[in-house]
């Protein structure tokens, strides 16, 4: 296996685990991510998918990956990509069925051109199949002709699966918790990320387009051996900043407007998730200044409820709470604080959650609730915490001075033991201390 922070042993782990946690009898079929056609002989940049590599570590196009607890000749089976040196001169190295065994630890290697012929005899006999129906249609439509073989082949006594799982319930559940090594991975790809919105805090007065500070993020990324963002950047200036999902980014940015940038690293195979927003200019107007701080102020606040045992929506309630609190102070809502939560009044301002799980996706697998009831936070997870407020241009209810105003602040935590640990603290957030970067420059 190629030198990469997560071990070879960690991997087999994985797969232990989660052969452990399938009931007995079954089998698991997890499919990689396929190459996607951009264009004749292009291809969109390729990425492995989440659930593949976590298993595998095998960053190939075209393979699967299949877990027979129990099965004589081994366990772990990776279907892939023959060695072919005349696609291999195009499209580079192929491990190859001997490769996969010699290289990623699999117990036997085939080539993926055989699987129809192969799968069905190691399904057979199986009653359970763990498959993650409906993420990959055409695949789906595979492991339905694999079982549809052996059906037509019941009268020669073959035993076709009677049961098929969701494999997300399990699989999802072990990606939820981090191990230490996969948070030292984070940690580095928060550092990355954070190292990248301080330089985009630099620039920001020496460029003129927002592309040009995701160009600058884009820069530390690459410079560090990150070839992939672990999502489309956000760089909205101004009046764009209220445009949650902006990525056009070629505005020109403004002198005396707010730029909010939200970019992350894939660093590894695990996201970072920063958002930071701060003065073109390098100075917060006093509308910018108060809202900023009423951010700052509900971060805090979520940030204090980040604490093993807490359910997960406690940061999005406390979050909820100072900001309506605040938004009432600063004259942009009037009534009473607690009829307003409870009507919602904060919606148009603040109208998405403060966190969402983050780990090999942005927005992590993991279920949010269990058996209807808010998840409690345990040691291992991973969070954001991103609270905002937006006021929409053409908000009349609220004074002209904070309208077209988007604030938020984005950090990614670790549940630990004892409450948490910030993996992207390397960047400012206080006013005085982005102030001070800004003008140091
Ligand atoms: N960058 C996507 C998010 O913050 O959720
Ligand atoms: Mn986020
Ligand atoms: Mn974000």
């Amino acid at each position: 296996m190629p030198m990469l922070r997560i071990k070879a042993s960690e991997f087999a782990r994985r797969r232990a685990r989660l052969m452990e946690d399938m009931a007995p009898g079954s089998i698991a079929i997890i499919p990689s991510a396929r190459e996607v056609p951009r264009n004749s002989d292009v291809n969109f940049p390729f990425r492995q998918d989440s659930d593949f590599y976590y298993l595998t570590g095998f960053d190939e196009p075209d393979a699967v990956a299949v877990l027979a607890p129990g099965r004589e000749q081994g366990e772990y089976v990776i279907f892939c990509r023959d060695r072919d040196p005349e696609r291999e001169l195009w499209d580079g190295y192929r491990a190859g069925p001997e490769g996969v065994c010699r290289e990623y630890q699999a117990d036997d290697g085939f080539p993926i051109d055989d699987i129809d012929d192969i799968l069905p005899g190691l399904i057979e006999g199986h009653p359970r199949v763990y498959y993650s129906l409906g993420r990959h249609l055409e695949f789906d439509a595979k492991v339905m002709h694999w079982l549809n073989t052996i059906r037509a082949n019941r009268r020669a006594g073959l035993l076709a699966p009677g049961e098929f799982v969701d494999l997300n319930h399990l699989l999802h559940d072990l990606r939820l918790f981090k191990s230490a090594a996969e948070i030292a991975v984070m940690r580095e790809s928060g550092a990355l990320a954070a190292r990248a919105h301080c330089r985009a805090m630099r620039e920001a007065k020496t460029v003129t387009y927002e592309y040009q500070l995701d160009a600058a993020i884009m820069h530390e990324f690459m410079m560090a051996g990150v070839r992939q963002a672990a999502y489309p950047s956000i760089v909205g200036g101004g009046t764009n900043a209220c445009v949650l999902h902006y990525v056009e980014n070629r505005d020109k940015l403004n002198d005396g407007d707010l730029v909010l940038i939200d970019a992350g690293a894939d660093y590894d195979y695990y996201a970072s998730d920063i958002t930071r927003t701060f003065p073109v200019n390098g100075r917060f107007s006093e509308p910018q200044r108060a809202l900023y701080q009423l951010v700052l102020d509900a971060h805090k606040a979520a940030l204090e409820q980040v604490l093993p045992g807490n359910p997960f929506n406690a940061p999005h309630d406390a979050s909820v709470r100072v900001i309506t609190a605040g938004l009432v102070r600063l004259g942009l809502l009037s009534g009473d604080v607690d009829t307003l939560i409870e009507e919602e009044a904060y919606k148009p301002f603040y109208m998405h959650r403060v966190s969402h799980w983050l780990g090999m996706d942005v927005h992590d697998v993991g279920d949010y609730k269990v058996d209807g009831i808010w998840r409690a936070l345990e040691p291992g997870m991973t969070l954001t915490i991103e609270p905002g407020i937006y006021v929409a241009t053409n908000n009349t209810d609220v004074e002209a001075k904070w309208r077209g105003i988007g604030i938020r602040i984005e950090d990614d935590i670790a549940v630990t033991k004892s409450g948490y640990e910030i993996l992207t603290d390397d960047v400012p957030r206080e006013i005085q201390d982005i102030e001070a970067l800004m003008a140091d420059t």
